[in-house]
């Protein structure tokens, strides 16, 4: 027996009389049908109770690490539920602020941030700014000199601590593009730098060790490594990054936010770590709360080797599977308890053969072109990550909740193909 995991489905998740899935009291063939495919569709109360299982978990300051997945209504939702918000550029600051979340609730990071981009958060007057880099505190100075803001700020440090995950996220080991190195000492001369520099306030520490991590024992190890710097500089704050992993497919296991919270915790109170301890979660949030239907349109045989079902998006709309070899299950939305007892090869409609979102996916018997196909747990790193790749437009995001259902990024259409287009 191949059953999908019900455990992988949304929390609001629903089998209604024809053993058709429902999230959010929605029939799915319906939103496909209303909004068109492929469609990204949202458990809007399982967003809302992660949020505010990760404010339970972390106190005040904990951020929703928006790259996972934002448009304004998640911004919103996230503010709503207590969290702070993550932003990784201009752009994700932009629609932060754009939905109305207050700057002061807003943490500003990367590790090769433009004067543009420092600027206008600083003018914004975001709440954090996480230093990555001396040539960074250079560019605060000089900011400072045009306008006199002070910045509060964290320094990114990285703590020399390997997280077992996909290399490509992969990020506290001494061998990283992100922050200030603890063994080489950069992150004392750092702390040292921003301590007397005019430009800044420095509040507290960061570190984050990487993404998709199952084991909460290295966040542990990374609240070890980290214990003398924060406790000789006894500053008010530490972040400990976000990363913590979530089950994509059938056998995995993750710790919940309330676990890894309690991990942490405790490890600081070993540490004898005195700080206010916040952390970012992205994927906890959104993964699992987010399903991708498909349309089916080509199904092709290839005797002796195997079947291709071709849906109607691809690697533009998911690319972990081609960037990382990430697996993800497959269920048909008419028949979710189905057995899955066909295995085929889902792909999308792009010109390369590694267009490919699920290599060996189990289907019920007698799927047929027209039929809807859905990934679940896709609400994190797809469309955030998506591109427009042979020019096709984005997809739309329907909130589902309470039997109703929200638009809140309508499809792309070819005139916003144009648009940027001036030649
Ligand atoms: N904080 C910082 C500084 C980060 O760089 C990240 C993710 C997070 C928080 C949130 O991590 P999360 O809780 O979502 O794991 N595209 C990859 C993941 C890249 C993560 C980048 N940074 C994937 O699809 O697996």
């Amino acid at each position: 027996m191949s059953v999908l995991p019900r455990t992988l489905l949304p929390d609001s998740a629903e089998v209604g009389p024809e053993g058709q899935l429902l999230v959010g009291g929605c029939d799915l063939a319906s939103l496909a049908e209303e909004y068109g495919t492929p469609l990204f569709v949202y458990d809007e109360a399982q967003l809302r109770a992660r949020c505010r299982e990760a404010v339970r978990a972390f106190g005040d300051g904990v951020a929703y690490a928006t790259k996972a997945f934002l448009c304004r209504a998640m911004a919103r939702l996230a503010h709503e539920e207590g969290m702070h918000l993550d932003v990784a550029s201009g752009g994700e600051l932009a629609v932060a602020l754009g939905a109305g979340v207050p700057a002061t609730r807003i943490v500003l990071h990367g590790n090769n941030k433009s004067d543009d981009e420092l600027r206008r958060a600083r003018q914004a007057g975001v709440g954090r700014i996480v230093v990555d880099s001396f040539d960074e505190l250079d560019r605060l100075e000089r900011l400072h000199d045009e306008d006199g803001i002070v910045a509060k700020v964290l320094l990114r440090i990285t703590p020399g601590v390997e997280a077992h995950t996909h290399e490509f996220v992969m990020t506290g080991q001494d061998d990283s593009k992100f922050g200030f190195g603890l063994k080489v000492g950069d992150a004392h001369r750092a702390a040292e730098r921003a301590r007397t520099s005019p430009a800044v306030e420095l509040v507290g520490l960061h570190a984050h060790i990487g993404s998709q991590v199952f084991v909460a024992g290295f966040y542990e190890q990374a609240i070890e490594a980290l214990a003398p710097i924060v406790n000789e500089l006894a500053l008010p704050e530490l972040s400990i990054g976000g990363g913590i992993g979530v089950a994509y497919v059938e056998g995995e296991e993750a710790p919940s936010l309330t676990e890894w919270g309690d991990v942490v915790r405790r490890a600081c109170e070993r540490a004898g770590i005195t700080a206010a301890v916040s952390a970012e979660p992205g994927r906890a949030i959104a993964a699992a709360a987010g399903i991708t239907l498909y349309r089916v349109g080509t199904i092709k045989d290839v005797p002796g080797i195997r079947r291709f079902v071709a849906c109607d998006g691809g690697f533009v709309d998911n690319p972990r599977p081609a960037l990382y070899g990430s697996g993800y299950e497959t269920f048909l939305p008419r028949a979710v308890e189905a057995d899955r007892t066909e295995v085929v090869r889902l792909v999308g409609k792009h010109c390369e053969s590694g267009d490919v979102l699920v290599p060996e996916a189990k289907v019920p018997p007698g799927l047929v072109v027209g039929d809807l196909i859905a990934t679940p747990v896709t609400g994190a790193y797809g469309r955030s990550m998506g591109s427009n790749y042979n020019l096709l437009p984005r997809p739309a995001v329907v909130f589902v909740a309470d039997g109703q259902a929200r638009l809140v990024v309508r499809r792309e259409t070819d005139d916003d193909l144009l648009a940027t287009d001036v030649g």
